[in-house]
């Protein structure tokens, strides 16, 4: 059976530049209090009506295919990684397509937040291993700032989130320790409401705490949006950081050594660790409770904020264009996130 491979990689950051201090102006927050907590310096938005988060995983994924050594032409199953696609449907992936004049491919959406990237990258794995198909793309990408909560309300989460995408062509390869050696993916229902975008939805408050909108006395017209959920802040993200946190550092080391046991290494054998850009603290939690060193993990969340299912690959990208990720080196990939879901990816580059 063929391994699959990573061919091309390519990552696309918007150029607006927007700091800590530039937040200032829309809620109250502090470069200090931002740095402290999360580490990150700065993010990039994109431009609001000219840039989506298609367009930007084109961007991502004509470099990537360059980089592979194919054309868009050739590829045969697109897999794209979101949690702000351009519409509610249809997904990403076919706006892809037609973005990218492919020929008339599956295009498949995952909708794993912070491990989406992961997620679909296990999926595509699974199709080249399978031989069904030769040249997937997959692509992680997010324009957080069109649906984050401007005010002081919504500071908890609106200064993490930025924009961006990556993306990655995957082939098969005979090549003897090469390629992705096993992913491994987990979720755990039970704390859904933790890290969610509460409406619009078709819950009716089927999951969630009755007391913020009453459903049963709402007009039908109402019950997809309406303007007491607006009020409520209901169409942004909510997010319990702290008990998020609490889980992402058990989840994080145990799903990364999952990965490394499947495949007898130990965590001294990783060359890079790329975990998902969450939270400077969390990385480095991270790395101290799997003895890492600082050569051994990479971050870039400093300049990207939490790009979501765009961190892995932008975090990839971005130490191999670094020469920080070589021919032959271990590469373990890792994200958890809302859901919550975890997933970890082992590779020899
Ligand atoms: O990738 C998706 C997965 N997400 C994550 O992994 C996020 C994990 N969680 C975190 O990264 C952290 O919980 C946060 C960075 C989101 C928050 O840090 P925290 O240390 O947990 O802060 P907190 O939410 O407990 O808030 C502490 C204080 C509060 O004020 P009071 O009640 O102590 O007066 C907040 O209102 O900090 C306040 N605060 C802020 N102050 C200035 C919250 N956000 C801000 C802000 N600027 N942006």
């Amino acid at each position: 059976m063929p391994r699959s491979k990573i061919a091309g990689i390519g990552m696309y950051v918007p150029a607006n530049v927007v700091t800590n201090d530039d937040l200032t102006q829309y809620m109250d927050t502090n470069d200090a209090w931002i740095q402290e907590r999360t580490g990150i310096k700065e993010r990039r938005y994109a431009h609001r009506t000219e840039e989506t988060t298609t367009t930007m995983g084109a961007e991502a994924a004509k470099i990537a295919i360059e980089r592979a050594g194919t054309t868009a032409q050739d590829i045969d199953f697109i897999v794209f990684a979101t949690l702000s696609p351009d519409y509610y449907f249809p997904g990403c992936g076919v706006m892809l397509q037609r973005a990218m004049k492919m020929k008339e491919v599956g295009a498949l959406d995952v909708r794993n937040q912070c491990s989406g990237f992961l997620y679909a990258l296990s999926v595509a794995d699974q199709f080249i291993k399978t031989g069904m198909y030769k040249n997937i793309l997959v692509v992680g990408a997010e324009k957080h700032s069109f649906g984050l909560d401007f005010t002081t309300r919504g500071r908890n989460i609106s200064v993490i989130f930025g924009d961006g995408a990556g993306a990655v062509v995957l082939q098969p390869t005979e090549k003897e320790g090469q390629g992705i050696l096993s992913t491994h993916l987990h979720s755990d229902g039970e704390s859904a409401e933790i890290l969610a975008m509460y409406n619009p939805g078709t819950h009716a408050n089927h999951w969630a705490d009755k007391n913020y909108a009453d459903f049963d006395d709402a007009p039908i017209a109402e019950m997809f949006m309406s303007h007491a959920m607006i009020d409520k802040a209901q169409n942004f993200p909510f997010m319990d950081g702290q008990s998020v946190f609490k889980k992402a550092v058990v989840k994080f080391p145990e799903v990364i050594m999952e990965a490394l046991q499947a495949n007898g290494y130990q965590s001294t054998d990783i060359n890079m660790l790329i975990p998902h850009q969450a939270n400077l603290r969390i990385s480095q939690f991270v790395q101290q409770k799997l003895k890492l060193s600082d050569e051994q993990v990479y971050n870039n969340i400093q300049q990207y904020g939490n790009t979501t299912a765009a961190s892995v690959p932008i975090a990839l990208c971005e130490a191999w264009e670094k020469g920080k990720v070589k021919e032959g080196d271990l590469v373990c990939l890792a994200a958890f996130g809302s859901g919550f879901t975890w997933a970890s990816a082992l590779l020899k580059w």
